[in-house]
Protein backbone atom coordinates (compact mmCIF):
# COMPACT_ATOMS: atom_id res chain seq x y z
CA UNK A 1 0.00 0.00 0.00
CA UNK A 2 1.59 3.20 -0.90
CA UNK A 3 2.35 5.89 1.71
CA UNK A 4 0.15 8.39 -0.18
CA UNK A 5 -2.92 6.72 0.51
CA UNK A 6 -2.16 8.44 3.81
CA UNK A 7 -2.52 12.35 5.45
CA UNK A 8 0.47 14.09 5.57
CA UNK A 9 3.38 11.17 4.49
CA UNK A 10 5.02 13.30 2.14
CA UNK A 11 8.61 13.28 2.88
CA UNK A 12 8.26 11.07 6.23
CA UNK A 13 9.12 7.98 7.24
CA UNK A 14 6.76 7.11 9.45
CA UNK A 15 7.51 3.39 11.35
CA UNK A 16 5.76 4.31 14.68
CA UNK A 17 1.99 2.76 14.19
CA UNK A 18 2.78 0.78 17.13
CA UNK A 19 1.87 3.99 19.00
CA UNK A 20 -0.38 5.96 16.50
CA UNK A 21 -0.66 4.86 12.39
CA UNK A 22 -1.22 7.56 10.10
CA UNK A 23 -4.81 8.44 8.78
CA UNK A 24 -6.10 6.81 5.42
CA UNK A 25 -7.32 9.42 3.11
CA UNK A 26 -10.46 7.26 2.31
CA UNK A 27 -11.20 7.67 5.78
CA UNK A 28 -12.41 11.53 4.48
CA UNK A 29 -15.24 9.98 2.62
CA UNK A 30 -16.67 8.04 5.57
CA UNK A 31 -16.88 10.74 7.76
CA UNK A 32 -19.11 12.54 4.86
CA UNK A 33 -21.37 9.48 4.79
CA UNK A 34 -21.29 9.27 8.41
CA UNK A 35 -22.53 12.84 8.97
CA UNK A 36 -25.05 12.51 6.00
CA UNK A 37 -26.50 9.63 7.62
CA UNK A 38 -25.99 11.68 10.98
CA UNK A 39 -28.51 13.84 9.75
CA UNK A 40 -31.07 11.89 8.69
CA UNK A 41 -32.61 10.72 12.12
CA UNK A 42 -34.16 7.18 12.52
CA UNK A 43 -33.63 6.28 8.91
CA UNK A 44 -30.21 7.37 9.04
CA UNK A 45 -29.77 5.50 12.46
CA UNK A 46 -30.89 2.38 11.00
CA UNK A 47 -28.51 2.70 7.94
CA UNK A 48 -25.67 2.79 10.54
CA UNK A 49 -26.34 -0.11 12.75
CA UNK A 50 -26.68 -1.81 9.66
CA UNK A 51 -23.36 -0.56 9.13
CA UNK A 52 -21.94 -1.27 12.69
CA UNK A 53 -23.60 -5.12 11.86
CA UNK A 54 -21.36 -5.00 8.65
CA UNK A 55 -18.11 -4.37 10.55
CA UNK A 56 -19.02 -7.28 12.65
CA UNK A 57 -18.94 -9.29 10.34
CA UNK A 58 -15.73 -8.07 8.85
CA UNK A 59 -13.89 -8.25 12.46
CA UNK A 60 -15.48 -11.72 12.47
CA UNK A 61 -13.45 -12.84 9.06
CA UNK A 62 -10.54 -11.39 10.19
CA UNK A 63 -10.17 -13.07 13.98
CA UNK A 64 -12.02 -16.29 12.13
CA UNK A 65 -14.53 -16.07 14.97
CA UNK A 66 -18.29 -16.14 14.83
CA UNK A 67 -19.96 -12.55 14.10
CA UNK A 68 -22.12 -12.49 16.85
CA UNK A 69 -19.32 -13.05 19.65
CA UNK A 70 -17.47 -9.87 18.67
CA UNK A 71 -18.92 -7.02 20.93
CA UNK A 72 -17.46 -3.43 20.42
CA UNK A 73 -15.89 -1.88 23.68
CA UNK A 74 -14.59 2.04 24.11
CA UNK A 75 -10.90 0.72 24.25
CA UNK A 76 -8.83 -2.50 24.97
CA UNK A 77 -8.57 -1.28 28.78
CA UNK A 78 -12.29 -2.00 29.10
CA UNK A 79 -12.21 -5.28 27.58
CA UNK A 80 -9.76 -6.94 29.95
CA UNK A 81 -11.75 -4.86 32.92
CA UNK A 82 -14.64 -6.44 31.40
CA UNK A 83 -13.35 -9.62 32.42
CA UNK A 84 -11.49 -8.76 35.64
CA UNK A 85 -14.66 -7.34 37.10
CA UNK A 86 -16.92 -9.79 35.92
CA UNK A 87 -15.52 -13.55 36.93
CA UNK A 88 -17.28 -14.63 40.59
CA UNK A 89 -13.78 -14.68 42.18
CA UNK A 90 -12.83 -16.13 45.83
CA UNK A 91 -9.76 -15.34 47.85
CA UNK A 92 -6.81 -17.63 46.98
CA UNK A 93 -7.50 -17.87 43.30
CA UNK A 94 -4.80 -16.42 41.12
CA UNK A 95 -4.35 -14.91 37.38
CA UNK A 96 -1.10 -15.74 35.36
CA UNK A 97 0.72 -12.57 33.77
CA UNK A 98 3.69 -11.22 32.05
CA UNK A 99 6.06 -8.96 34.38
CA UNK A 100 5.81 -6.71 31.24
CA UNK A 101 2.47 -5.84 30.65
CA UNK A 102 1.10 -2.33 29.37
CA UNK A 103 -1.05 -1.15 32.46
CA UNK A 104 -4.27 -2.10 30.31
CA UNK A 105 -3.17 -5.77 30.93
CA UNK A 106 -1.58 -4.91 34.27
CA UNK A 107 -3.77 -3.09 36.32
CA UNK A 108 -7.17 -5.24 34.97
CA UNK A 109 -5.65 -8.08 37.11
CA UNK A 110 -3.40 -5.93 40.06
CA UNK A 111 -6.89 -4.32 41.18
CA UNK A 112 -7.98 -7.92 42.14
CA UNK A 113 -5.49 -7.98 44.69
CA UNK A 114 -7.28 -6.25 47.03
CA UNK A 115 -9.39 -8.94 47.03
CA UNK A 116 -7.58 -11.99 47.99
CA UNK A 117 -6.15 -13.22 44.76
CA UNK A 118 -2.44 -13.37 43.84
CA UNK A 119 -1.64 -11.88 40.75
CA UNK A 120 1.16 -13.89 39.31
CA UNK A 121 3.73 -11.88 36.94
CA UNK A 122 6.24 -14.33 35.12
CA UNK A 123 9.46 -12.77 34.50
CA UNK A 124 10.89 -12.55 31.23
CA UNK A 125 14.18 -14.40 30.58
CA UNK A 126 16.59 -11.66 28.67
CA UNK A 127 13.52 -10.13 27.32
CA UNK A 128 12.09 -13.30 26.21
CA UNK A 129 8.76 -14.43 28.06
CA UNK A 130 8.87 -17.98 27.38
CA UNK A 131 5.20 -20.24 27.12
CA UNK A 132 6.77 -22.93 29.03
CA UNK A 133 7.02 -20.49 32.05
CA UNK A 134 3.53 -19.01 32.07
CA UNK A 135 1.84 -22.26 31.32
CA UNK A 136 4.01 -24.29 34.34
CA UNK A 137 2.94 -20.86 36.69
CA UNK A 138 -0.37 -22.11 36.17
CA UNK A 139 -1.87 -24.36 39.17
CA UNK A 140 -5.42 -25.68 40.17
CA UNK A 141 -6.20 -22.12 41.56
CA UNK A 142 -5.43 -20.25 38.10
CA UNK A 143 -8.66 -19.16 36.77
CA UNK A 144 -7.00 -16.93 33.85
CA UNK A 145 -3.93 -16.38 31.85
CA UNK A 146 -3.51 -12.73 30.48
CA UNK A 147 -1.29 -12.10 28.02
CA UNK A 148 -0.66 -9.68 25.10
CA UNK A 149 -0.25 -11.62 22.08
CA UNK A 150 2.30 -9.15 20.84
CA UNK A 151 4.66 -7.38 23.59
CA UNK A 152 4.44 -3.17 23.56
CA UNK A 153 7.77 -3.28 24.95
CA UNK A 154 9.73 -6.20 23.14
CA UNK A 155 7.64 -6.62 19.98
CA UNK A 156 7.39 -10.12 21.04
CA UNK A 157 4.77 -12.49 19.47
CA UNK A 158 3.61 -15.11 22.12
CA UNK A 159 2.61 -18.60 21.02
CA UNK A 160 -1.31 -18.56 21.45
CA UNK A 161 -1.29 -21.98 19.97
CA UNK A 162 0.33 -23.25 22.67
CA UNK A 163 -0.64 -20.95 25.60
CA UNK A 164 -4.09 -21.89 24.62
CA UNK A 165 -3.42 -25.72 24.49
CA UNK A 166 -1.74 -25.41 27.62
CA UNK A 167 -4.41 -23.16 29.86
CA UNK A 168 -7.92 -25.06 28.16
CA UNK A 169 -6.49 -28.33 29.37
CA UNK A 170 -6.36 -26.58 32.90
CA UNK A 171 -10.14 -25.04 32.68
CA UNK A 172 -8.32 -21.42 32.72
CA UNK A 173 -9.68 -18.44 30.63
CA UNK A 174 -6.81 -17.13 28.18
CA UNK A 175 -7.80 -13.52 28.08
CA UNK A 176 -5.72 -11.83 25.17
CA UNK A 177 -4.80 -8.10 24.36
CA UNK A 178 -4.37 -8.02 20.48
CA UNK A 179 -3.45 -4.43 19.95
CA UNK A 180 0.09 -4.43 18.74
CA UNK A 181 -1.32 -8.06 17.21
CA UNK A 182 -4.56 -7.24 15.03
CA UNK A 183 -3.70 -6.00 11.90
CA UNK A 184 -0.41 -7.16 11.90
CA UNK A 185 -0.55 -10.51 12.17
CA UNK A 186 -3.01 -13.24 12.79
CA UNK A 187 -4.83 -13.16 15.30
CA UNK A 188 -6.36 -16.84 15.88
CA UNK A 189 -9.13 -15.05 18.47
CA UNK A 190 -11.21 -18.21 18.36
CA UNK A 191 -8.40 -20.04 20.45
CA UNK A 192 -8.94 -17.84 23.44
CA UNK A 193 -11.60 -16.17 25.64
CA UNK A 194 -11.24 -13.30 25.38
CA UNK A 195 -9.54 -10.96 22.55
CA UNK A 196 -9.70 -7.15 22.62
CA UNK A 197 -8.01 -4.98 20.34
CA UNK A 198 -7.30 -0.88 20.07
CA UNK A 199 -8.19 0.34 16.40
CA UNK A 200 -6.09 3.16 16.09
CA UNK A 201 -3.01 1.46 15.92
CA UNK A 202 -2.31 -1.89 13.04
CA UNK A 203 -5.77 -1.96 12.54
CA UNK A 204 -5.93 1.93 10.78
CA UNK A 205 -8.75 3.27 12.54
CA UNK A 206 -9.44 5.67 15.45
CA UNK A 207 -9.85 5.76 19.46
CA UNK A 208 -13.42 5.01 21.19
CA UNK A 209 -13.90 1.45 19.25
CA UNK A 210 -12.12 -2.10 20.18
CA UNK A 211 -13.55 -5.31 19.15
CA UNK A 212 -13.94 -7.66 21.95
CA UNK A 213 -14.41 -11.66 21.19
CA UNK A 214 -15.98 -13.29 24.11
CA UNK A 215 -15.67 -17.06 24.18
CA UNK A 216 -19.37 -19.24 24.96
CA UNK A 217 -17.19 -19.83 28.39
CA UNK A 218 -16.26 -17.10 29.45
CA UNK A 219 -19.78 -15.66 28.36
CA UNK A 220 -21.06 -18.27 30.82
CA UNK A 221 -18.56 -17.23 33.69
CA UNK A 222 -19.08 -13.83 33.70
CA UNK A 223 -21.60 -11.68 35.00
CA UNK A 224 -22.23 -8.31 32.89
CA UNK A 225 -21.05 -5.15 35.20
CA UNK A 226 -22.18 -2.52 33.30
CA UNK A 227 -26.03 -1.84 32.71
CA UNK A 228 -28.12 0.27 30.06
CA UNK A 229 -30.37 0.60 27.19
CA UNK A 230 -28.62 -1.56 24.85
CA UNK A 231 -27.60 -4.63 26.51
CA UNK A 232 -30.67 -5.21 28.48
CA UNK A 233 -33.79 -6.93 27.63
CA UNK A 234 -36.61 -4.24 26.60
CA UNK A 235 -38.34 -3.69 30.20
CA UNK A 236 -42.32 -3.64 29.32
CA UNK A 237 -43.44 -0.14 28.72
CA UNK A 238 -46.55 -0.62 31.33
CA UNK A 239 -44.00 -0.79 34.19
CA UNK A 240 -41.05 1.65 32.80
CA UNK A 241 -41.29 3.47 36.03
CA UNK A 242 -40.83 0.41 38.35
CA UNK A 243 -37.70 -0.53 36.82
CA UNK A 244 -38.22 -3.75 37.01
CA UNK A 245 -35.68 -7.19 37.09
CA UNK A 246 -34.47 -7.87 33.84
CA UNK A 247 -32.14 -10.23 32.30
CA UNK A 248 -28.59 -8.82 30.17
CA UNK A 249 -29.25 -9.45 26.73
CA UNK A 250 -26.36 -12.40 25.16
CA UNK A 251 -23.51 -11.51 23.18
CA UNK A 252 -22.28 -9.40 21.50
CA UNK A 253 -24.80 -6.72 22.66
CA UNK A 254 -24.50 -8.82 26.02
CA UNK A 255 -21.56 -6.34 26.00
CA UNK A 256 -22.32 -2.91 24.95
CA UNK A 257 -24.39 -1.07 27.48
CA UNK A 258 -24.57 1.61 25.25
CA UNK A 259 -24.02 2.76 21.56
CA UNK A 260 -20.39 2.51 20.86
CA UNK A 261 -18.76 4.84 19.28
CA UNK A 262 -20.49 4.71 15.15
CA UNK A 263 -18.50 6.82 13.78
CA UNK A 264 -15.59 5.27 14.99
CA UNK A 265 -17.08 1.60 13.72
CA UNK A 266 -17.21 2.92 10.14
CA UNK A 267 -13.74 3.92 9.94
CA UNK A 268 -12.84 0.34 11.64
CA UNK A 269 -15.16 -1.01 8.46
CA UNK A 270 -13.09 0.98 5.74
CA UNK A 271 -10.05 0.21 7.17
CA UNK A 272 -10.54 -3.55 7.50
CA UNK A 273 -11.99 -2.99 3.93
CA UNK A 274 -7.74 -2.59 3.42
CA UNK A 275 -6.75 -5.15 5.57
CA UNK A 276 -9.11 -8.03 4.46
CA UNK A 277 -8.47 -7.61 0.42
CA UNK A 278 -4.75 -7.20 1.39
CA UNK A 279 -4.54 -10.59 3.32
CA UNK A 280 -3.26 -11.05 7.00
CA UNK A 281 -1.06 -13.74 5.82
CA UNK A 282 0.92 -10.97 3.03
CA UNK A 283 0.79 -8.17 5.79
CA UNK A 284 2.37 -10.12 8.30
CA UNK A 285 5.25 -11.89 5.91
CA UNK A 286 5.59 -8.57 4.76
CA UNK A 287 5.76 -6.61 8.44
CA UNK A 288 8.20 -9.60 10.13
CA UNK A 289 10.47 -9.46 6.99
CA UNK A 290 11.03 -5.73 7.81
CA UNK A 291 11.31 -6.63 11.25
CA UNK A 292 14.51 -9.20 10.49
CA UNK A 293 15.86 -6.44 8.46
CA UNK A 294 15.57 -3.71 11.51
CA UNK A 295 16.94 -6.07 13.71
CA UNK A 296 19.94 -7.38 11.85
CA UNK A 297 21.03 -3.29 10.46
CA UNK A 298 20.47 -2.36 14.59
CA UNK A 299 22.67 -4.97 15.45
CA UNK A 300 25.43 -3.97 13.44
CA UNK A 301 24.99 -0.61 14.95
CA UNK A 302 25.76 -2.02 18.10
CA UNK A 303 22.14 -1.82 19.49
CA UNK A 304 20.73 -3.95 21.84
CA UNK A 305 17.43 -5.34 20.19
CA UNK A 306 14.99 -7.11 22.51
CA UNK A 307 12.96 -8.61 19.75
CA UNK A 308 13.30 -12.45 19.38
CA UNK A 309 15.07 -13.46 16.30
CA UNK A 310 12.77 -16.46 14.99
CA UNK A 311 10.06 -14.98 12.44
CA UNK A 312 7.46 -16.81 14.33
CA UNK A 313 8.11 -14.78 17.43
CA UNK A 314 8.45 -11.73 15.62
CA UNK A 315 5.86 -8.77 14.55
CA UNK A 316 5.33 -5.22 13.09
CA UNK A 317 7.49 -4.07 16.34
CA UNK A 318 11.07 -3.67 16.69
CA UNK A 319 13.07 -2.71 19.80
CA UNK A 320 16.41 -1.73 20.98
CA UNK A 321 17.28 -0.48 24.69
CA UNK A 322 18.96 2.55 25.10
CA UNK A 323 19.30 4.87 27.77
CA UNK A 324 18.70 7.85 25.47
CA UNK A 325 15.18 6.76 24.11
CA UNK A 326 13.51 9.85 24.25
CA UNK A 327 16.55 11.77 22.65
CA UNK A 328 16.89 9.24 19.68
CA UNK A 329 12.76 9.74 19.01
CA UNK A 330 13.78 13.97 18.91
CA UNK A 331 16.87 13.54 17.06
CA UNK A 332 15.05 11.45 14.44
CA UNK A 333 11.99 13.63 14.35
CA UNK A 334 13.97 16.62 13.53
CA UNK A 335 14.91 14.58 10.56
CA UNK A 336 11.02 13.52 9.81
CA UNK A 337 11.61 9.30 10.75
CA UNK A 338 8.76 8.77 13.54
CA UNK A 339 9.37 5.80 15.83
CA UNK A 340 8.20 5.64 19.71
CA UNK A 341 10.94 5.99 22.15
CA UNK A 342 10.13 5.85 25.80
CA UNK A 343 10.60 3.94 28.79
CA UNK A 344 14.43 2.74 27.66
CA UNK A 345 13.26 1.31 24.44
CA UNK A 346 12.81 2.78 20.82
CA UNK A 347 10.45 1.10 18.96
CA UNK A 348 10.32 0.71 15.74
CA UNK A 349 7.13 -0.07 13.76
CA UNK A 350 6.61 -1.68 10.17
CA UNK A 351 3.31 -2.01 8.33
CA UNK A 352 1.68 -2.77 4.90
CA UNK A 353 2.83 1.09 3.78
CA UNK A 354 6.29 0.72 4.59
CA UNK A 355 9.26 -0.50 2.56
CA UNK A 356 12.98 -1.02 2.27
CA UNK A 357 13.33 2.74 1.62
CA UNK A 358 12.12 3.44 5.22
CA UNK A 359 14.57 0.81 6.51
CA UNK A 360 17.49 2.05 4.53
CA UNK A 361 16.75 5.33 6.13
CA UNK A 362 15.98 5.11 9.86
CA UNK A 363 19.21 2.48 10.01
CA UNK A 364 21.37 5.44 8.03
CA UNK A 365 20.41 8.19 10.57
CA UNK A 366 20.76 5.86 13.38
CA UNK A 367 24.00 5.24 12.24
CA UNK A 368 24.63 9.32 12.10
CA UNK A 369 25.06 10.38 8.20
C1 LIG B 1 -0.80 -3.60 24.67
C2 LIG B 1 -1.67 -2.39 24.68
N1 LIG B 1 -2.94 -2.51 25.05
C3 LIG B 1 -3.76 -1.46 25.08
C4 LIG B 1 -3.32 -0.20 24.72
C5 LIG B 1 -4.23 0.97 24.80
O1 LIG B 1 -5.45 0.62 24.32
P1 LIG B 1 -6.76 1.43 24.65
O2 LIG B 1 -6.44 2.88 24.56
O3 LIG B 1 -7.71 0.97 23.57
O4 LIG B 1 -7.19 0.99 26.01
C6 LIG B 1 -2.00 -0.01 24.32
C7 LIG B 1 -1.53 1.32 23.94
O5 LIG B 1 -0.39 1.58 23.66
C8 LIG B 1 -1.16 -1.14 24.31
O6 LIG B 1 0.12 -0.99 23.96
Amino acid sequence: MSPDAFVGLEGVTHLCTGGESPWMKSHDAVYTDFARLKSLGYEGRGEVADRTEACRKKVARLWKVPADRVAFMPSASEGMNWLARGLDWSAGDNVVTTGIEFPSVAYAWRSLEARGVAVRRVPHCRWRVREEDLLAAIDDRTRVLAVSQVSFYTGQCLDLRRLAGGASRRGVLLAVDATHASGVVEVPANLTDLCVSSSYKWMLATHGVAPCYLSPRAENRTAATCFGWRNLVAWPRERMEALPEVPVRPMPEGMEPGNPSLVSVMFLSNALDVLLSTGMDRIQDHARQLSARIAAGLEKLGHTVITPGEASARSGNTCFLSGEAGRIHDRLRNRRILVWGELGRVRISGHLYNGSRDVDRILKALAGD
